[in-house]
């Protein structure tokens, strides 16, 4: 249940997730692979599109935070609790990797954050089975998402498609998990908005 100590820990991950660097437990996935020599354009679309997926981790994380905030099992809470370990992971590969490339990180992550932050909370209130079906259905969707990137991201960029690749098997494994915990499956309107918010967030922080 939301109370003030957990509000407070959460406030203060919500400052760090924004304003200090993330570190990885794991070896970062593009470690030991060499730049594979891109020319000025395909950095900057690499860039870009690596922005988008660290703003997708920026709002994997205030899910997780949000939903932690107000989630009822502690069993559903310790789960979402590793997951979001793992976002923290997937934060600091795309932060190096879209530095690696000569670009920015989004100037509105305060803005996704914050209304990720809300969107988790809620639907933690909903209810432990709509929670997860809500984590399960964004990782589903944020997979999707990742195996298009990987269309989209230059043959040469091995690096950012390593991380991409290991983000993706990630981020299955969260979605399996939350099924296994008891998610329930979301109306399609529900899943449609879902995709349409997403979309906005992935075409706004490939430019700003
Ligand atoms: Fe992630
Ligand atoms: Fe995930």
């Amino acid at each position: 249940m939301l109370n003030l100590d957990n509000f407070i820990v959460e406030f203060d991950k919500g400052l760090r997730t924004l304003f200090s660097q993330a570190h990885s437990v794991r070896p970062y996935p593009d470690a030991g692979l060499a730049e594979g020599g891109l020319s000025d354009n395909d950095k900057n679309k690499a860039a870009a599109l690596m922005r988008v997926n660290h703003c997708g981790e920026i709002c994997a994380q205030a899910l997780y935070q949000g939903q932690a905030l107000t989630a009822r099992d502690p069993l559903v809470q310790r789960k979402l609790g590793e997951a979001a370990q793992e976002e923290t992971e997937h934060l600091a590969w795309t932060a190096q990797r879209v530095h690696e490339l000569g670009g920015h990180l989004s100037l509105l992550n305060p803005l996704w954050y914050t209304s990720s932050l809300a969107i988790g909370a809620f639907a933690g209130l909903l209810g432990d089975k709509w929670n997860l079906g809500f984590l399960s259905e964004t990782e589903r969707q944020v997979g999707a998402h990742l195996q298009s990137h990987l269309t989209k991201l230059p043959v040469n960029d091995t690096k950012s498609r390593a991380v991409v690749q290991q983000m993706y098997i990630d981020e299955v494994q969260h979605s399996e998990m939350a099924i296994k915990l008891g998610a329930a499956e979301l109306p399609p309107a529900v899943k449609l908005a879902m995709q349409f918010s997403g979309k906005v967030m992935t075409r706004t922080a490939y430019w700003v």
